[in-house]
């Protein structure tokens, strides 16, 4: 199957300063739950129907390599047919798992085939070459996978070498929904229980779905999960949209004066929008409203009218990581200096994003401090500037919303790096900046 359609964003976007966003938008489907859907539905015995996935690259990745483990993935309308196989089903591929650009299937396609008596190799780009792996592939060993990387451990392109696993216990020393997911998976394949604890809550999504799909998984606490060796059942299920996209249109209706925006049909999990409770701090007039239920995950509108923002500390906990790049925009506009701080996460994502979003907001005549742990930003009047994306998906959108509230004329370059998670944004903020 290809993911491909759409994902032609441009190379680089220009936009006005001061045009207010209007009407409604629909945002892609939620990245996180399409890449853990079409996981499950590939160790599910049976045929899945799944709709509005993720249409990026990222999510394009993880289909990529369930393909090369021998999963039948077909294309239908916006989402996709899964014939699953099941944990034994799966196939030793016979060339690399190319994880792209993308983390989550890096991680997670590790705890996949960490129960499987064959070879893996892991390969991503650049950016993903240089992110930590050994969170994973540590706590895969203990479970008894043969595990390797580059720079002896530590990095892609990593190998595991999947055979029996047992029951086991770990402590995840930073909260992420990434390992958190690979070690479930990894927990469903071993004999025996395997509890995992995190020092926070990170993102619940696959213990929503899991459970919904009957799959042998307990929430014992907030952080706290057991897990005993079986598998989801085959499902139907339609994607809400990705809180992490809506938050850019978000943003950018809190800033731009006269704007009166909708965004519809996006998970409302509390583990993904947390960042409306930071901006609704600043004196930002946000209303929700849960419109349903699916696969576990509330889904629902959000409801954003523009208004002057005011400086806040925030805390960066794993549920608005993502958001911290457009925050740090909102924050740009915000009267007062707002701390940014327990976030050195931001380090490690697919830029050094403490960095990028320093030099971004320096270019749009923002003052700001880096930190090892977040950024101290300064609120103004930013300026339209050039800017660059990094080769970061999640500061290029930061940009353009940067640019729609700024003065004058803002430029991003390397903009089609946005295909990673929302070929369209684009074209879907042209026609709400823009409403015919
Ligand atoms: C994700 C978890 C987070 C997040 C990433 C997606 C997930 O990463 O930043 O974009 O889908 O579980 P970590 O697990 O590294 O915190």
């Amino acid at each position: 199957m290809t993911l491909k359609d759409g994902l032609d964003a441009p190379s680089e976007l220009t936009v006005i300063g001061g045009r207010p966003l209007l009407g409604r938008v629909r945002v892609p489907g939620c990245k996180g739950i399409s890449h853990r859907a079409l996981i499950f539905a590939a160790i599910a015995n049976g045929r899945s129907t799944l709709r509005g996935l993720a249409n990026g690259a990222d999510v394009a990745s993880t289909v990529t390599c369930l393909e090369a483990l021998g999963v039948k993935i077909r294309a239908e309308g916006d989402g996709a047919v899964v014939r699953g196989l099941g944990f034994e089903g799966l196939r030793e591929p016979t060339g690399v798992l190319e994880c792209g650009n993308s983390g989550t299937t890096m991680r997670m396609v590790a705890g996949l085939v960490a129960g499987r008596d064959f070879l893996s190799v892991l390969v991503g780009d650049e950016s993903l070459s240089a992110r930590p792996m050994r969170r994973v592939l540590d706590p895969l060993a203990a479970a008894g996978a043969r595990v390797d990387g580059r720079d002896g451990g530590a990095l892609a392109p990593i190998v595991v070498r999947g055979g029996d696993l047992r029951g086991f216990r770990h402590e995840l020393a930073t909260a992420s929904g990434q390992v958190k997911t690979a070690l479930v998976l990894a927990g469903l394949q071993a004999d025996g229980i395997t509890e995992i604890t995190e020092p926070a809550p990170s993102r619940d999504h696959t213990e929503r779905m899991l459970t919904a799909l009957g799959a042998p998984i307990e929430r014992v606490g907030p952080s706290h999960l057991r897990v005993r060796a079986g598998e989801p059942t085959p499902f139907e299920l339609t994607i809400p949209g990705d809180p992490s996209s809506a938050a850019f249109f978000i943003v950018a209706a809190c800033i731009v004066p006269e704007s009166d925006l909708v965004v519809e049909s996006v998970s409302l999990n509390p583990a993904r929008i947390a960042y409306v409770d930071v901006l609704r701090r600043m004196g930002a007039q946000i209303e929700i409203t849960q419109t349903g239920v699916e696969v576990g995950e509330p889904v629902g509108e959000v409801h954003v009218v523009a208004n002057r923002l005011i400086a806040t500390d925030i805390a960066g906990d794993e549920s608005i990581i993502d958001e911290l790049p457009v925050l740090a925009i909102a924050a740009a506009f915000a009267d007062g200096t707002t701390t940014i701080y327990d976030a050195a996460e931001l380090a490690v994502k697919e830029s050094n994003r403490i960095g990028t979003v320093e030099q971004e907001l320096t270019q749009l005549g923002i003052g700001v401090e880096a930190r090892p742990d977040g950024l101290v930003i300064h609120g103004g009047a930013p300026k339209g500037a050039s800017l660059k994306s990094h080769g970061d998906h999640r500061i290029a959108m930061a940009g353009a919303v940067a640019g729609l509230a700024a003065s004058g004329e803002t430029t991003v370059r390397g903009f089609g790096v946005t295909a990673i998670s929302y070929p369209g944004f684009a074209a879907d903020l042209e026609a709400i900046v823009n409403p015919s």
